[in-house]
């Protein structure tokens, strides 16, 4: 039964309560919500950015074409082009099963060419069974220029090909095929269903780029300086400005990102959706695994002075240096920025912190009305976590990002986790949570849990699941709120969740109290799992009890352990009475032995772990 009082004034709730986060994670931007049909189009792929590449990865060639980097190039950042022969082709695959086109539907193709004696291009779509639409010359001459020609399919397809012929030689990069039917037809834009499928959650804010995205890799800029870094950290001016000058990098989660999307991309598309927009940038301070501290005061304050500039380019007037290149890209009214993120996930609350400062006493004396969000690090609880809120609440941080992925029953069972938040404190930005999975009792967990955020909607500001975006066919992390190919894109019910609450934000909580009798009978069957992310984990008891206090399975690993199996890679072994991870696998699910689901009954499990996540 549900006791309410309609008298009674619970928490308001802003309209931005619930938003989403995008981290270009699972091929989330190039090959998945970036509408570019092409794949590595400026040849800049390289094995920094994943072992198997070359820069002809997913172009097949016909004839001589070589790909060049020397001072031939189309600019400083864009390195490599393609040297193609005469009477040569080549061929791009794509990404999935190939480029998906729609008969009837429009495709603008672009190139950037050089053929200083001239040469002209034959470009065709096509697929096994033929033609995709009628093929284009388009005459080229001179030094480098950009060209254009459209094309109309003429039949539906999901594994077509890009083709372009030299008839004499000639220097090609920015290899490019955009639908025409973008979202909001916007130019360099989204892919529409994906697109759409954000849009429709209503969204009060966009988190973006990441993740560990932003908080790994090399601090540095792209230059002959700095050896021309290709493991960067994500760094929003490198993402500006028209794209053939946008130079690409590895993506920590193990490609290549061309940045085609990019921090304009990102402040257009939360306004094309109404979204608050919600960037995060590197603290100099890298987490996921890395857990290094950057000490270099110059590289520090050149990263605060590029977060002041990144204000101005979201906010400043069209006159106004950065405004200006955002007035240059289309939009001279500004984005409206007005919360920002300084570091993503860090292990080094200390070290994160002192950084942190700077950034935020930097950004205070110069844009005041700019929140300035810190985070916990990359645990829910622990050492790190204590020790950062501390910093967080001592200094008066005006949010803090917590993040954590559980089990469905931790959900279930921290329903009350902020009821009992310091309502003076710094509020909260939950800013990347999921419940491991996208069944129907992962969506229902994920419910029960966003009633208790929503009923401490005084403490708990902003929420947003994670990750967003997965490309079937290229998964780095699961579960993701939508999936999609190259040809069709599917929500979870992890999805239907997210909508119903971002669609139906209430205005203020009405008090309630519920009771009910727990039904709960018959044996318990079944698996139990425990999930590790870190580079060692070791457990040195385990123990799985009824809600009604029986132990229903127990092991202190004094024995071999053969109650448990592994889903993914990973090995373990027992060592001196503990249950030890000994190599360094990213994600690893131990299960005990018997049929490995979640099922309907209470289990608390109680594991002491050592380390690991
Ligand atoms: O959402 C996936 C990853 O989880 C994010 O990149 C990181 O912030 C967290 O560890």
């Amino acid at each position: 039964s549900i006791t309410v009082d309609p008298t009674a004034q619970g928490a308001k709730i802003d309209d931005t309560m619930y938003g989403v986060f995008f981290e270009d994670i699972n091929r989330a931007a190039d090959g998945g919500l970036y509408a570019e049909l092409v794949q590595n189009r400026s040849f800049e792929y390289s094995t920094a950015d994943n072992g198997s590449y070359t820069p002809l990865t997913a172009w097949t060639v016909g004839g001589t074409a070589e790909v060049v980097n020397d001072s031939g190039r189309l600019n400083e950042r864009n390195r490599n082009y393609l040297s193609l022969g005469a009477g040569s082709s080549v061929t791009n695959t794509g990404y999935n099963t190939g480029v998906r086109v729609e008969q009837g539907k429009r495709y603008d193709f672009s190139v950037w060419a050089r053929a200083e004696s001239g040469s002209t291009l034959s470009v065709g779509l096509k697929d096994a069974a033929g033609a995709l639409a009628t093929a284009r010359q388009v005459a080229v001459k001179g030094g480098w220029a950009k060209y254009t020609a459209t094309f109309t399919a003429t039949r539906t397809s999901n594994r077509g090909r890009l083709a372009v012929g030299a008839s004499d030689a000639a220097a090609l990069d920015m290899v490019s095929l955009f639908p025409r039917d973008t979202y909001k037809g916007q130019p360099n834009g989204l892919r529409k269903d994906l697109a759409e499928k954000i849009a429709a959650l209503r969204p009060g804010f966009v988190r973006f780029p990441g993740g560990c995205l932003v908080n790994t890799g090399s601090m540095e800029d792209y230059s002959e300086a700095s050896g021309w870094q290709r493991k960067r950290s994500y760094q929003w001016k490198d993402t500006v400005g028209p794209v053939e000058e946008r130079a690409t990098n590895a993506n920590f989660w193990g490609y290549n990102q061309s940045y085609g999307i990019g921090y304009y991309e990102y402040f257009r598309f939360s306004e094309d959706i109404g979204a608050m927009p919600l960037p995060v940038v590197p603290a100099l301070v890298t987490g996921c695994g890395q857990n290094k501290a950057v000490d270099d005061e110059a590289l520090l304050k050149r990263h605060i002075q590029d977060t002041l500039d990144l204000i101005e380019f979201a906010n400043g007037p069209a006159t106004s240096k950065w405004g200006k290149v955002r007035a240059q890209m289309g939009h001279p009214r500004p984005f409206h920025l007005t919360h920002l993120e300084v570091g993503n996930e860090e292990n080094l609350p200390d070290e994160f912190f002192a950084r942190f400062q700077r950034f935020r006493t930097a950004i205070e004396a110069k844009y005041p009305d700019i929140a300035v969000i810190s985070n916990s690090g990359p645990d829910d609880s622990g050492t790190t976590f204590d020790t950062a809120w501390k910093l967080n609440r001592e200094a008066k941080v005006d949010m803090v990002d917590e993040h954590y992925y559980n089990n469905p029953n931790w959900f279930l069972q921290n329903n009350d986790r902020y009821d009992s938040y310091d309502r003076n404190g710094p509020k909260v930005f939950l800013g990347e949570y999921a419940s491991q999975g996208n069944a129907w009792k992962n969506g229902l967990a994920e419910a029960a849990f966003m009633t208790g955020l929503e009923r401490n909607a005084d403490v708990v500001k902003l929420a947003s699941y994670a990750p967003l975006l997965a490309n079937e066919d290229y998964v780095q992390w699961r579960p993701d709120l939508v999936w999609f190919n190259n040809r069709a894109s599917w929500n979870s019910t992890n999805y239907e969740v997210q909508k119903l609450f971002m669609n139906n934000v209430g205005d203020r909580v009405v008090p309630s109290n519920g009771t009910t009798t727990p039904n709960v009978s018959g044996p318990i069957t079944g698996a139990v799992g425990l999930s590790t992310w870190a580079t060692s984990a070791a457990y040195d008891d385990v123990k799985v009890t009824a809600a009604d206090g029986s132990t229903l399975l127990s092991d202190d690993f004094s024995g071999d352990a053969s109650k448990w199996k592994h889903t993914g890679a990973g090995s373990w072994s027992v060592q001196d009475g503990q249950y030890v991870q000994t190599d360094a696998a990213a994600e690893n699910t131990m299960v005990s032995a018997g049929d490995p689901s979640w099922h309907d009954y209470d289990l608390h499990v109680k594991a002491t772990k050592k380390s690991g996540k």
